[in-house]
């Protein structure tokens, strides 16, 4: 219990996966962004098995023109499978699964016009229904042991309210960010009084930038609402979450304290590739010898 409310069960998952991947091109003219692997499979499926890990039921990607590959890459496969199977290719096979979302638990809506990630939340509205909800930004691949999705589900039912993963970057970055203040007085239950898009160095309120996981109430729908362009002349679900916060709405940061890399750029893609294929062990000693050989710092 919290506020004298009940705490909701969270069933549903918000995926913005409707940007257009310019900084990928030529890559991303004809395949979407969320669909580069990183290892064996796409940046997508990671933030999908990352709520699917933290008891997420259903799958909501609000989508656009030329993100077809996405629906496809989620459904069942029934001719492959059969293929796999007779030639007992079972290890392919439960890999093939896994990709899997089962049917009527994957729903699609579409962002007419790239509105900004406020409005691609605002898109998904009737399919969320009035019921809280968790956002996940799938170019943020975060990798740790349980997910940061479970970590943040298990603290919400504690607390209940709105949960923000948030993470520590050095002041010179936080620019590039959503920014969050905590109340001085209740450090414990890292409360926020406030939060920022894109602030200057100057401007941010600390260096805890919001890393790309929410857990909301449906409350931030009427926000969206009310909620003009802001940052990069687009609506901004931080200005959203700030309005709550004013209207008295709970707001808690949860420290996520994994590994984070930024796939939305050539090197945090090409950092994941490293990480993952040294996880691996199919590619783990062959992928380390390489960069002990050629990656020296010769400097
Ligand atoms: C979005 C959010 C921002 C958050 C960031 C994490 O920004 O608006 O608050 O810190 O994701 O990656 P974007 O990366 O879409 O500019």
């Amino acid at each position: 219990m919290t506020n004298g409310k009940s705490i909701r069960k969270v069933r549903k998952a918000v995926f913005p996966v409707a940007g257009l991947g310019t900084r990928f091109l030529p890559a991303t003219k004809a395949i979407p962004k969320e669909l580069l692997p990183i290892l064996d499979r796409p940046v997508l499926q990671w933030a999908v098995e990352e709520a699917r890990e933290a008891g997420i039921e259903e799958f909501i990607f609000v989508t656009a023109r030329g993100k077809e590959a996405i629906a496809d890459h989620f459904d069942a496969f029934p001719a492959l499978e059969e293929t796999l199977a007779a030639k007992g290719k079972d290890a392919l096979l439960q890999v093939v699964r896994q990709a899997t979302i089962e049917a009527g638990k994957a729903i699609y809506v579409r962002q007419d016009a790239p509105r900004g990630l406020g409005h691609a939340v605002a898109c998904a509205r009737e399919a969320v229904g009035n019921e809280p909800f968790a956002l996940l930004l799938p170019d943020m691949l975060m990798f740790d042991e349980p997910g940061c999705m479970a970590g943040m589900m298990a603290h919400y039912e504690e607390v209940g309210g709105n949960i923000i993963a948030v993470e520590e970057v050095p002041r010179e970055e936080v620019h590039r960010y959503g920014v969050v203040a905590l109340d001085p007085d209740a450090r414990d239950v890292m409360r926020i009084t406030g939060m920022v898009e894109k602030p200057s160095v100057d401007e941010a309120p600390s260096t805890l930038i919001i890393s790309g996981r929410y857990i909301l109430q449906p409350e931030i729908f009427a926000h969206l609402d009310e909620t003009a362009p802001g940052a990069g002349g687009e609506i901004q679900i931080t200005d959203a979450m700030q309005r709550g916060i004013e209207a008295g709405e709970p707001y808690f940061a949860w420290h996520y304290t994994g590994q984070t890399w930024d796939c939305g750029s050539k090197l945090g893609f090409l950092l994941a590739n490293v990480a993952f294929g040294l996880r691996d062990k199919e590619t783990a000693d062959a992928l380390r010898a390489y960069v002990n050989t050629h990656c020296r710092d010769e400097s």
